[in-house]
């Protein structure tokens, strides 16, 4: 196997990935008697001791409900839970906290945006503009919203490479389209799309962008002024943080236009049986007691990874994922689903004669968790006419070895499964 021969040997990573591996206690886990061998960082990161801690110390030392209390507790979570909000402001650039809507996770981001910019601004005959290649949390709620209000979903096409066409999804654009919603690195097939020149695109025309950066975020540095957007959605357990804590980001003139999603506590100004006015952003679209604990958690894993640092975690990723490539390409009858030219993170691939569960099962075996099944994007496996792929995703704490130890198990299921 010419696993040595790849060119992004002579570039040696900048990462001291032994030194990061050492902040990821559940790296350390046996399973099945193997070192285990994390692959599946897209589905969900694993977590740095740095988030665990600031979770445990919240509720050892710090816990209490949030902008309701005059007592110490409540006024140090208050103030933990903004200041977390102003620390992923920073991360994504925003313009200002009030720009930064905690939610549950990108699918609620998006749903928010549907139901509360979509039900104003969207009607019948309307139409948005989705690609081909989205999760379902970025089809389903625009469908929802589309029958509510007899609008239509238009879908760009991609390429057999994973690429998304641009010249096509430009022609769906006209006079109807009222929201272009695109995702920026695909969580099947690894692509990133060219999001600067679709909101360009769009603005051009006074057509609101949304881009779903669900995969995005903890791969590459996202500047939501420089991009444009109107809105950017991700979640805090691909960041490295907590599950159950996601972000919306929307341009305040649109937060500020658009009615609440959701009733009820920490929403309102007054309250009355005949009238309610509401609260101003972001806590208009916060109602309940909030994700407290998962806010102060995805803030210290915002500021893990700014320790860390983009220009060293870039190319250790692009290293891993090119080393990836070269060594999957060397497993007889192995293809690999999304090669677009611009790619960050996965490998995804099916194997001639064993189907995707069983690959994922055996690989198992040797300790190495990979996903498999649809990955949430059931038109891109039609697309490529497949039910399901396995799928190798990469993180900051991977490492060659463990490209190594994958590559390992599946000549494994080719031995089981000979073609
Ligand atoms: N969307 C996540 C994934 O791709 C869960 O695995």
């Amino acid at each position: 196997m010419a696993l040595m021969s790849s060119p992004a040997e002579a570039a040696a990573p900048a990462l001291d990935v032994e030194r990061i591996r050492e902040d990821f206690p559940i790296l350390k886990r046996l399973v099945r008697e193997h070192r285990l061998v994390y692959l599946d960082s897209a589905a969900t990161t694993q977590k740095p001791r740095a988030v665990l801690d600031a979770l445990a110390r919240y509720y050892a030392q710090g816990n209490a409900n949030i902008h309701r209390g005059v007592y110490v507790l409540s006024e140090e979570a208050t103030a933990a839970y903004d200041a977390a909000r102003v620390k992923v402001q920073r991360f994504l650039n925003a313009a200002a906290s009030r720009e930064i809507v905690f939610t549950r996770n990108t699918t609620e981001s998006i749903n928010l945006v549907a139901q509360s910019f979509g039900r104003r601004n969207i009607g019948p005959g309307d139409e948005i503009v989705i690609t081909h290649m989205e999760h379902h949390s970025n089809i389903v709620p625009w469908q929802l919203l589309c029958e509510q209000v007899g609008a239509r979903l238009r879908v760009a096409p991609i390429d057999d490479s994973g690429t998304l066409q641009l010249d096509a999804l430009e022609g769906l654009l006209g006079p109807r389209t009222r929201l272009v919603s695109v995702v920026h690195l695909s969580n099947s097939l690894g692509t990133i799309n060219p999001v600067e020149d679709i909101v360009a695109m769009a603005r051009a025309r006074d057509i609101p962008v949304l881009i779903d950066g669900s995969q995005a975020v903890y791969h590459m540095p996202v500047d939501v002024q420089a991009l444009g957007c109107d809105f950017y959605v991700c979640t805090g357990h691909k960041l490295y943080g907590p599950t159950g804590i996601g972000v919306l980001y929307g341009r305040e003139a649109l937060l500020e236009q658009m009615p609440p999603y959701q009733g009820g506590g920490d929403m309102i100004r007054s309250v009355t049986f005949e009238k309610t006015t509401y609260a101003d952003l972001p806590h208009k679209f916060e109602a309940g007691t909030p994700h407290i604990s998962g806010a102060v958690g995805l803030g210290a894993a915002v500021d893990y990874i700014q320790g860390i640092g983009f220009d060293a975690l870039v190319p250790h990723e692009a290293d891993l994922l090119e080393y990836g490539t070269a060594a999957l390409a060397e497993v007889k009858g192995l293809r690999i689903i999304g090669t677009a030219a611009r790619k960050a993170s996965i490998l995804a691939f099916v194997m001639k004669g064993a189907h995707p569960h069983d690959v994922g099962t055996i690989v198992d075996t040797e300790g190495v968790a990979i996903r498999t099944g649809h990955h949430c994007t059931q038109p891109v496996m039609d697309r490529y006419g497949v039910p399901a792929t396995a799928r190798a995703s990469v993180a900051m704490y991977n490492t060659r070895e463990e490209i190594d130890a994958l590559v390992r198990a599946l000549h494994r299921v080719r031995e089981m499964f000979p073609v």
